[in-house]
């Protein structure tokens, strides 16, 4: 029993000196060849061997041969698993090798501020519209009471595409277009890509988003303007956020209003601060009462009827924010930056 104990334990360093040397379907078979033949495997060799075991070693010696062969047959399929059929080497697959972490993708930060505008809004019963992003003269100006040649158009440096045709430079014309289709009440925001002509700088970009938006009802006051956007605002930014509101012009509301809040990076106390210029304050968004000529352009009686509205630049928000100096990251996909927010 002894002899065969050793015989059986010199095969097995044997093959398993063998199988390292593997490197491809022609070695594999001669190993395979060398071990299992029915000639003169050395496992064929062994059963045959058995024969001449005395009586009462058979049963240890049989299980110890057989087990022996499970462990060659075994070995041969693990290497048949690494040697590629094509004949290239073992080690083009090395499977001891920690696997690639893959990324989950993450959505966008001003995807993720976006939403989080949206659902203010929709938590106070606002819906969502969208609209074109390549707009004619008339949504884009005209039905908002911008007359051609109008010096306020300047305001507003126009990607053309045609004389008529244009790249819209704010989400406002979407206002039209919905009021063209639904009658009041209308209570409704719009997010959307804008385009303007600028050089881009750390604030500028030629293409950013907007959110607009815009209710109209019978009795709607300025009170309503303030009111909500002042919720959103705290919705957003913190009970504690302070909101003034500037007069100001747009051809399609009167009054105006510009709002500001308060500067959550130096909170007017630097005033060399990056953000908010050492004011204390930054703008965020254009709003005001619609103006009664809007409303007769869409067929809606301003005598019956009144409105207001917004626009917001989800970009400049966003920076502000998230307290990010440079509107560009937005834009340049660097997963370094991107992977700082929302899920990894
Ligand atoms: N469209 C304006 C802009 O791009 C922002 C704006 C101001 C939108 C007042 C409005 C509004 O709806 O009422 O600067």
């Amino acid at each position: 029993m002894a002899d065969l104990k050793d015989r059986v334990e010199g095969l097995r360093k044997a093959f398993e000196a063998e199988a390292l040397k593997v490197g491809d379907a022609k070695s594999l078979e001669g190993l395979r060849t060398a071990f299992l033949s029915r000639k003169k495997g050395h496992v064929t060799l062994l059963f045959e061997g058995l024969k001449s075991v005395p009586a009462e070693d058979k049963r240890e010696a049989g299980r110890l041969v057989n087990a022996f062969k499970t462990f060659v047959q075994d070995g041969l399929q693990t290497l048949e698993g690494k040697v590629r059929t094509d004949g290239r080497p073992a080690q083009a697959l090395d499977l001891t090798l920690p696997g690639r972490k893959r990324y989950v993708g993450a959505p966008h930060p001003l995807v993720l501020f976006q939403q989080e505008i949206e659902n203010v809004f929709l938590g106070m019963g606002f819906t969502i519209e969208e609209g074109p992003e390549i707009e004619t003269d008339y949504y884009n100006f005209e039905a908002l009471n911008f007359p051609p040649h109008h010096p306020a158009r300047d305001s507003w440096d126009t990607l053309y595409i045609t004389d008529d045709l244009l790249l819209r430079t704010h989400t406002s014309p979407v206002q039209i277009r919905v009021m063209e289709k639904k009658k009041p009440p209308i209570r409704i925001i719009i997010p959307g890509r804008v385009f303007r002509r600028e050089t881009p700088d750390p604030t500028h970009l030629p293409m950013f988003m907007q959110i607009e938006g815009l209710v109209v009802d019978e009795g709607i006051t300025f009170a309503h303007l303030k009111g909500t956007l002042e919720y959103f605002i705290r919705a957003l930014f913190g009970e504690k956020i302070k909101v003034r509101f500037r007069p100001s012009f747009f051809p399609f509301t009167e009054p105006s209003a510009e709002v500001d809040i308060e500067c959550i990076v130096c909170g007017g106390q630097d005033k060399s601060c990056r953000v908010c210029g050492g004011t204390g304050w930054k703008e965020i968004l254009g709003s005001g009462m619609v103006d009664p000529q809007v409303l007769k352009n869409v067929n809606i009686d301003p005598e019956k009827y009144s409105g207001w509205a917004f626009g917001l630049g989800i970009d400049r928000t966003a920076m502000f924010a998230f307290g990010i100096t440079e509107m560009r990251h937005f834009y340049e996909n660097d997963l370094r930056f991107l992977r700082q927010f929302g899920t990894k």
